[in-house]
């Protein structure tokens, strides 16, 4: 069954949860899709995790689009959503609107994500028919401006991230990302709003989780305490090509069997 927006919203209202990862290329995307993954985010962690930056802050939307292309190519059910890259949306809503026009033009997904209490631009965007998912919490495009990886929404904050939840549901978003908020709060914001909430380091009251692939699958140098590693894909691609390297070098790779006659 194809996953559209609306989806998310009945199995938010049949008390049930979803499951979401990040992909940035054909083969993740077609084994996300076909192991029922409900949602797949181009996240704009391909900075960090494909090319290398140590932000998010450096990725453009040119570098994002061909993301976005393999991953709509190959995913035939999950939601496919991309994430509007930092630069790409802040100026005004009709910046936004153009470079959202742009990547359901050129991609084929379904659906943007934007940091923060954009409301204007999300208003805009949803007004033309394009879905948007909101993200509070720790929004990694203004680490800076955060002051760090921090936990955020404690104590005094939490209203303030409260409050840009409802206005982003209430600017028209069809699902809203809340990243490293307590698990307390995540849960009232869930009972609060009527869209699905999707955590990462958020609890698990939230109806919907998401991981950056490489975290979830041991791959990454560094993975999050809030993730959980599903495999050790590093240390068993390390192992794989130590092996490699010593077959080739002593001969035993390619065997008769894996050469022609
Ligand atoms: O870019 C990304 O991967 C994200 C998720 C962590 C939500 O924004």
């Amino acid at each position: 069954m194809k996953i559209r927006t609306g989806t998310l919203r009945e199995i938010k209202q049949k008390g049930m949860k979803f499951a979401c990862l990040t992909s940035y290329d054909q083969q993740t995307a077609q084994i996300f899709d076909e192991a029922g993954i409900e949602l797949i985010l181009v996240g704009d962690s391909a900075s960090n995790t494909v090319l290398a930056h140590d932000t998010t802050i450096p990725v453009t939307l040119d570098e994002m689009i061909p993301f976005g292309q393999a991953v709509a190519r190959s995913a035939k059910q999950s939601l496919v959503i991309f994430d509007m890259p930092f630069g790409s949306y802040e100026l005004n809503s009709e910046q936004a609107l153009g470079n959202a026009v742009r990547v359901l033009k050129e991609t084929g997904v379904a659906g943007v994500k934007i940091e923060g209490r954009r409301t204007e631009q999300i208003k805009k965007l949803v007004e033309n028919g394009i879905p948007v998912m909101g993200h509070v919490g720790f929004t990694p495009q203004t680490v800076h401006g955060l002051s760090g990886y921090k936990v955020q929404g404690r104590l005094d904050d939490a209203d303030r991230v409260l409050s840009d939840a409802i206005a982003i549901q209430e600017a028209g978003a069809f699902a809203i990302v809340l990243e490293l908020v307590p698990a307390e709060l995540a849960e009232k914001i869930t009972k609060e709003l009527a869209i699905p909430t999707i955590g990462i380091g958020a609890g698990n009251a939230t109806d919907g989780q998401i991981l950056v692939w490489t975290d979830f699958a041991g791959l990454g140098e560094k993975i999050p305490s809030f993730a959980r590693r599903y495999l050790s894909l590093r240390e068993d691609l390390s192992k794989a090509a130590v092996q490699f390297a010593k077959d080739v070098k002593s001969g035993n790779f390619p065997s008769e069997n894996e050469s022609f006659r």
